[in-house]
């Protein structure tokens, strides 16, 4: 046996567990293509029940200083994030959140935001004007921003043995957010994440995903996706009955999810809150 297939082989082992694990049947073949940050970005979950223990000294700056190594349009950095460590303030988004007791829960929750208002800050102190960021693009620019900032952030933690999970729901009430955290004018809070020490006794475990053939287009796009929607599907009821969960698919939570506006829970309203909070949308 060569050197090089003496090293590849318990981590071509260890990839085709977790591609099983994220895949089920459907998992690729990736031949001996691995790495430590490829497995940890394989075995991401998200998590719903921590510890209370306080995160170690260094971890939220650490956790930044990976958000702030993600790329940013032209170099803008158009985005910023609270870190809400104060019991009552969690507890308040919590419920502004729809309740997610998580939020309490977690030590920490990190609020990202699309951040113009530095920007528009340096503008005017410059008397050069500001309309570029009148326009959608600058949003677009700056919510892209925010959420690569945040997902480095994930698997940054994730790399410490810390778990998260994403917090959408902070944008039923934005204006109520923004009032919590005192946001100034062109700043909108995109998601939050609640960040904390896993607790051992309520893990979560991998949640499968499509198959590539659904979401891997090559050279140009394809519409014949129904089959492998349709065997993510079993995947996704098999995950569920494993999870206690009742197995109602994929399919039904897209329906779910796109046939009534009332499944926005309050984010219909988003044009609105933006508007309010100086965005021209031009
Ligand atoms: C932008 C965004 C917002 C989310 N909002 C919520 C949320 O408000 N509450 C929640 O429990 N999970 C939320 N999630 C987590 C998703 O439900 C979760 O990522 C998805 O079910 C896949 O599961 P996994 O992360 O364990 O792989 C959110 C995820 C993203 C990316």
């Amino acid at each position: 046996m060569s050197l090089s297939a003496v090293q590849t082989r318990p981590a071509a082992d260890a990839t085709s567990a977790a591609l099983k694990a994220r895949y089920g049947a459907a998992a690729p073949a990736v031949g001996a293509i691995w790495s430590d940050t490829l497995d940890g970005l394989l075995q991401h979950r998200s998590v719903r029940a921590y510890l209370p223990d306080a995160l170690a000294p260094g971890t939220l700056e650490a956790i930044v200083a990976a958000a702030q190594s993600a790329a940013s349009s032209s170099n803008q950095q158009f985005w910023s994030v609270i870190a809400v460590e104060d019991p009552d303030r969690k507890a308040r988004l919590a419920e502004l959140a729809g309740g997610q007791a998580h939020i309490r829960q977690a030590p920490l929750f990190l609020v990202w935001l699309a951040d113009l208002s530095r920007a528009n800050a340096i503008a005017e102190r410059a008397g050069q004007g500001n309309e570029a960021l009148d326009y959608i693009e600058s949003l677009v620019v700056s919510v892209v921003d925010a959420a690569l900032a945040a997902q480095n952030a994930v698997v940054a933690l994730e790399s410490l043995g810390l778990g998260s999970v994403y917090i959408g729901a902070i944008r039923n009430r934005p204006e109520a957010v923004a009032e919590e955290l005192g946001l100034p004018p062109l700043v909108l809070p995109v998601f939050g994440l609640c960040v904390g020490r896993i607790d051992p006794a309520r893990p979560s475990e991998v949640k499968p995903r499509l198959p590539q053939a659904a979401v891997l287009h090559r050279e140009t796009y394809s519409t014949a996706q129904d089959a492998p929607v349709a065997a993510y599907d079993e995947t996704l009821r098999d995950f569920q009955r494993s999870q206690n969960l009742s197995p109602v698919g994929w399919t039904q939570s897209v329906v779910s999810r796109v046939s009534k506006v009332a499944a926005l829970n309050g984010r219909e309203r988003l044009r609105e809150a933006l508007q309010g909070f100086g965005f021209r949308l031009s």
